[in-house]
């Protein structure tokens, strides 16, 4: 999308970003996060990304590489934003970085069950189901996403 840049988190965009997790909740494992705490996660083994739009940041992407596979999320995008290519080009970013620490990487997420356009947006990326498990007592999705082997990119 023209006038987007993604890039990594910086302690500057914390609020912007808290706000934006905090006001998609639903999707998410946390019901509030603040400024502080996101600026803790990030820093060995977790990663964040966020696109800034004519200098805003209207949307953001983690990635929790502690663990194998890595696990993608929590990823969102401003709500009047959406359907634009901003969350796949997000996506796409993640995936780079990973694929430069480790040639050949399989990624997962985990999507709430009743979260059906999270669930549209991972199977458009190349994502399937492969297992289940409860988040917060809901039932929610694993997914994994296997990139080509070399190419790390959908
Ligand atoms: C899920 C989310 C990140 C997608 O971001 P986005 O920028 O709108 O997604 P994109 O524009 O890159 O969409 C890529 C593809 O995903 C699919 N998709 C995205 N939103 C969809 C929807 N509402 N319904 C059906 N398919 C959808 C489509 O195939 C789309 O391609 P197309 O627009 O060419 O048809 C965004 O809807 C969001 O922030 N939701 C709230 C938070 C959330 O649920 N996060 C996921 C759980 S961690």
């Amino acid at each position: 999308m023209r006038g987007v840049r993604i890039r990594p988190f910086e302690e500057a965009d914390a609020s912007v970003v808290a706000e934006l997790s905090n006001k998609n909740a639903e999707s998410f494992q946390y019901s509030r996060v603040s400024p502080e705490f996101l600026v803790s996660m990030v820093g060995s083994g977790y990663q964040m990304f966020v696109a800034e739009k004519d200098g805003s940041v209207v949307a953001f992407c983690g990635v929790n590489y502690r663990n194998n596979p890595p696990e993608i999320g929590p990823i969102c995008v401003s709500s009047g934003l959406r359907r634009r290519g901003i969350g796949r080009s997000m996506f796409r970013v993640v995936l780079d970085f990973l694929t430069k620490k480790q040639k050949c990487v399989e990624v997962i997420i985990k999507v709430k069950a009743s979260n059906t356009t999270g669930q549209a947006f991972f199977r458009s990326l190349g994502f399937l189901p492969i297992g289940d498990l409860k988040i917060n007592g809901e039932k929610a999705y694993i997914m994994a996403y296997n990139p080509p082997c070399g190419e790390g990119r959908p």
